[in-house]
């Protein structure tokens, strides 16, 4: 069995690295096939060295673009590679153009696919990943849902039940084999002057957000109140497009520290340290989840209603009121909820199915 690995964003990257290290162990043929959507070295590179993934044995260098560019380029250039290796199984994880464009690239040449966090819906057909989703899983042969509502949710579409497997999310087994690291080495904490519990800690990147101006400016007024309520520092590792989009619209935070994106150890370490999270970020909605901190998504719906569920996570949409509204409940409430998304053996599993199917 040869396995290509497509992937190209931060997301992709930190959640395909126990699949990586599960290959590795378990002595499976594999490559990784980078598309290049991501290329700032603090939005690829720096995980690839912190986490001593293996080069890429290609990168398309796609660049940024309209997704329309973005996703016919990936297309091509995956269909390209996929040609000339014929690798039997590609694996895509999450909903990127990058997820879409790797999976349709090998469906139409008949190789099979596997999409890994599948069956993931926030319903909102205004987020270019709830697109990306849909297809990728409707294009899949092997779906990797990563909770029992995510299989509920394939089996509703008529995805066929021989072709779903509840692994759990492999951001557990991330989390898991980098948070002792984490806290072991890491000093981003004191570097940033920062007491343990004494900050927030946000992000913010989403198209449908940080795009818009009036949702951009009403997250911004909502962090800002917040910073003057409880007085302390709210830290925001600033997403490229964010920042793009800040300057565009000459907004002018004050009393934020925004900081160029962290590497995933600090990041790991300001998550787990923080007093609460504030974001929009699907991995961040999740890692906080397994971390119990306490979490307020900048959005209106999530495909990960499991954190709220479980009670690790509050919606809040973009209004200051809002906002200032669900910190204080979510500040009130105790930090005993039970991870939803597997016990860290994710990757593992993925791989050991896949030597079961493809024999
Ligand atoms: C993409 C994904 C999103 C995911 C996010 C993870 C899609 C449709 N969106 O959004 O689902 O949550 O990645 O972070 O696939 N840029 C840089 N350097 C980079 C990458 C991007 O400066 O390395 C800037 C460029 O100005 C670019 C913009 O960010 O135009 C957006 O990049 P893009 O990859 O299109 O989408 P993301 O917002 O990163
Ligand atoms: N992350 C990171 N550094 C940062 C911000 C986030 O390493 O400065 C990690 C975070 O721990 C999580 C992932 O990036 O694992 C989330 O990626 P992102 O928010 O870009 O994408 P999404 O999950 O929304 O698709």
């Amino acid at each position: 069995m040869r396995i290509a690995i497509v992937l190209g964003t931060r997301p992709e990257i930190i959640k395909m690295s126990p699949v990586i290290r599960a290959c590795e162990k378990e002595d499976v043929e594999y490559f990784i096939l980078h598309t290049g959507q991501h290329y700032s070295y603090t939005m690829d590179r720096v995980f690839f060295e912190q986490l001593e993934l293996p080069e890429a044995r290609y990168n398309l260098d796609v660049g940024s673009g309209t997704h329309g560019e973005q996703t016919g380029m990936i297309l091509s250039g995956v269909e390209r590679v996929l040609q000339k290796e014929q690798p039997d199984v590609v694996l895509v994880e999450g909903d990127t153009n990058t997820v879409l464009a790797g999976a349709l690239a090998a469906a139409k040449l008949h190789i099979k696919v596997g999409h890994v966090e599948a069956g993931l819906r926030s319903y909102d057909r205004n987020m270019p990943e709830e697109i990306n989703r849909v297809l990728t899983d409707h294009c899949s042969d092997y779906l990797f849902a990563p909770t029992e509502t995510a299989r509920q949710i394939l089996l509703g579409e008529g995805v066929s039940e021989e072709m779903i497997f509840m692994t759990g999310n492999t951001i557990v087994d991330a989390v898991y084999q980098n948070l002792e690291l984490a806290t072991s080495r890491n000093n981003v904490l004191n570097d940033l002057h920062l007491e343990p519990g004494g900050y927030f800690l946000v992000t913010a990147h989403r198209q449908e957000n940080v795009d818009v101006q009036e949702r951009f400016g009403g997250i911004v007024k909502g962090l800002e109140f917040i910073n003057r309520e409880y007085r302390m520092p709210v830290i925001y590792p600033i997403h490229p497009r964010a920042q793009k989009m800040l300057n565009q619209f000459g907004l002018q935070p004050n009393g934020l520290k925004l900081i160029e994106p962290v590497d995933y150890l600090s990041f790991l370490q300001l998550e787990s340290q923080a007093k609460l999270v504030l974001t929009d970020s699907g991995g961040v909605q999740e890692e906080t989840c397994i971390l119990k901190v306490p979490c307020v998504t900048l959005r209106d719906n999530t495909e990960r209603p499991e954190t709220v569920s479980v009670g690790s996570n509050l919606l809040a949409g973009t209004e200051q009121e809002k906002i200032m509204e669900q910190v204080q409940i979510m500040l009130k409430r105790e930090n005993s909820w039970a991870n939803p998304f597997g016990d860290g053996t994710t990757g593992e599993r993925i791989v050991t199915i896949l030597k079961e199917e493809l024999v």
